[in-house]
């Protein structure tokens, strides 16, 4: 439901700010320490946990609340960034990002809880209720500038065909699909805000612990509205005084335990459905393999799972995130294979004897350790350090290097310089061709192995190597799989630009042509294509920087 949603972001120049807040505030936490670890997601994280704790989520009347919000905030401290987005144009939230978290104290302490009858619990989701307007701190304040998403907003459907359309390319087309269905920098935030305000509650319990998102909002293979992941572990970074003679009497707890964290998962289902706002239609999924609480934030209208002690979901996340970042054509192959599996319902939102979107992904990027464009897992594990061992539950061995500027020159500088066009051609010839009755898909090894088991598709879980994470998946499943492989090398070989309202990628997206008709004269439509495919030509990584924001007045909201 977030396509229905509109997103704009208001972001306010720091130097503009600086003198602004009424009360001086020195920042308590302390970024990237250590400039070594910055290029890692465990950095990244880091920092968006940061950002979280410096942010507040406001439900505001519209987005006119924004001059006599930013106001109101200033005499709290310093604001680095307002973001504005609302749910089905009914619910209007500004997410408020501070400078510093002793504004955010301050905020909690000036606060105050709306009558009736309420689990009164102080949290960083308030309510901006109407009041006086707040005046500007200083008279000669300039005027803010209102910063829109442009190059990408959330893409309706016939959007995202008319930009497929005027593509060059089929290179082209599967940048452009990237780029309109990748997570934005909201996104982000909001699923960092997400964990830290269930952390928030949970920490009234507990001491020492911290939730994290993983999965697809954190690896770069994440699309727009896509569930998200969230893992409640301990937090080994608040150190105990070891030396110290007095110890805090506590409940012992087994975390490796399955029958534990079961339980401990239901206590803290009845929590959240009871005492934590925002969430909604709370199910206990208890006895799968990895135990799971299932509910939906309505501040964002996003569908969460919620598990505890599952570090290796997270070091996979890694994982997974550290082969995107290897090469530019990692992510945006990826996302056109998703797409193209969830438009075939080779993929579905329920679970079943289908494939899931991991388990794909696997299929993509040991397809291109064949291409010799990404190493097996034993190389990135050759290549560790001292800094990336990592043990997560039941002693399973995680370390594998996870700095990706301590690869050595040769990874660097890959011979193949294939373009998606043909990865995505050799993709489907490669799987079509497969001897899934024989062999079973390795990403640790880097090669195809004897299958060890008698499942129709065997895909070894990188880090827990006794597992298949396609367990799941039925024979009639596979053939499907197969035989839309060899449907989609059709479509590709016949396909002519221009040749109709539907070509190249569209065609194995099954995109509804009759969502771009008049599409083919659209201008507008053409230099957006244009502007993205161009930038991409440059063979540059990091294409979103270009689509980032511009900036508007701040009228244009009224
Ligand atoms: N995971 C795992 N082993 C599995 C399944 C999942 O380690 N057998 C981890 C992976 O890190 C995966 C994450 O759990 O990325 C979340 O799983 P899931 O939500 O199924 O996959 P996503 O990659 O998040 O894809 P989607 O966008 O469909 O949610
Ligand atoms: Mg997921």
């Amino acid at each position: 439901l977030l396509s229905h949603c509109y997103c704009k972001k208001f972001i306010m120049g720091t130097s503009r700010l600086k003198s602004r807040g009424r009360i001086s505030v020195t920042s308590t936490v302390t970024q990237h320490k250590n400039n070594k670890q910055e290029s890692t997601l465990e950095a990244e994280i880091t920092r968006r946990r940061n950002q979280a704790c410096r942010s507040l989520l406001i439900q505001v009347y519209s987005s006119r609340s924004y001059n006599d919000l930013h106001n109101y905030c200033l005499q709290f401290g310093n604001v680095l960034s307002m973001h504005h987005y609302h749910i089905n144009n009914q619910q209007n939230y500004i997410l408020v990002e501070f400078k510093d978290t002793v504004s955010i104290n301050q905020v909690m302490s000036s606060a105050s809880f709306a009558n009736g009858y309420i689990t009164p619990v102080k949290s960083s989701v308030l309510w901006f209720r109407k009041g006086q307007s707040t005046t500007s701190q200083k008279n000669n304040q300039q005027k803010l500038p209102l910063f829109v998403e442009n190059g990408c907003p959330l893409h309706t459907e016939a959007e995202k065909a008319k930009l497929l359309y005027n593509a060059k390319s089929i290179s082209g087309q599967i940048i452009i699909l990237y780029e309109t269905m990748k997570l934005t920098d909201l996104e982000i935030r909001l699923r960092f805000h997400t964990a830290h305000h269930l952390e928030q509650y949970f920490s009234r319990l507990f001491q020492n612990i911290k939730v994290l998102p993983f999965g697809s909002s954190l690896n770069g293979f994440g699309r727009r509205r896509c569930d998200l992941d969230l893992v409640l572990v301990p937090d080994d970074t608040r150190k105990h005084d070891f030396m110290s003679r007095l110890v805090f009497h506590t409940k012992s707890m087994n975390n490796s335990d399955r029958n534990e964290t079961k339980e401990f998962l239901g206590i803290l289902a009845n929590t959240m459905q009871h005492f934590i706002p925002g969430i909604l239609n709370v199910r206990r999924i208890l006895e799968a393999r990895v135990p799971i609480i299932k509910f939906r934030y309505n501040y964002t209208f996003t569908e969460c799972d919620l598990s505890a002690t599952n570090m290796t979901a997270i070091y996979m996340t890694e994982l997974l995130n550290f082969y995107g970042e290897m090469d530019w054509r990692v992510r945006p192959l990826v996302i056109a294979i998703r797409v193209w599996a969830k438009s075939q319902e080779l993929t579905l939102d329920v679970p079943g004897q289908w494939i899931t979107n991991f388990p794909l992904t696997l299929l993509v990027l040991f397809f291109l350790q064949q291409k010799k464009i990404l190493p097996s897992l034993k190389t990135l594990k050759l290549y560790a350090t001292s800094d990336d061992v990592r043990c997560a539950e039941n002693g399973i061995d995680c370390t594998f290097l996870r700095d990706i500027s301590k690869l050595p020159p040769d990874y660097k500088y890959k011979t193949n310089q294939d373009s998606l066009e043909t990865l995505l051609y050799d993709f489907f010839e490669y799987y079509s061709t497969f001897d899934f009755q024989m062999y079973g898909i390795c990403i640790r090894e880097g090669v195809q192995i004897r299958k060890p088991s008698r499942s129709a598709l065997h895909i070894t879980n990188p880090l827990e190597t006794t597992l298949n994470v396609c367990k799941n998946v039925s024979l009639y499943e596979l053939n499907r799989i197969i035989s839309k492989s060899h449907d989609a090398i059709y479509m590709l070989e016949t396909t002519e630009r221009f040749e109709s309202n539907s070509w190249g990628i569209m065609t194995l997206l099954k995109m509804n042509n009759d969502n771009i008709v008049n599409l083919k004269k659209s201008n507008t439509t053409k230099e957006q294509t244009k502007n993205i495919e161009e930038y991409s030509e440059d063979n540059s990584y990091e294409i979103s920087d270009k689509f980032e924001v511009s900036e508007v007045n701040i009228d244009e909201t009224k």
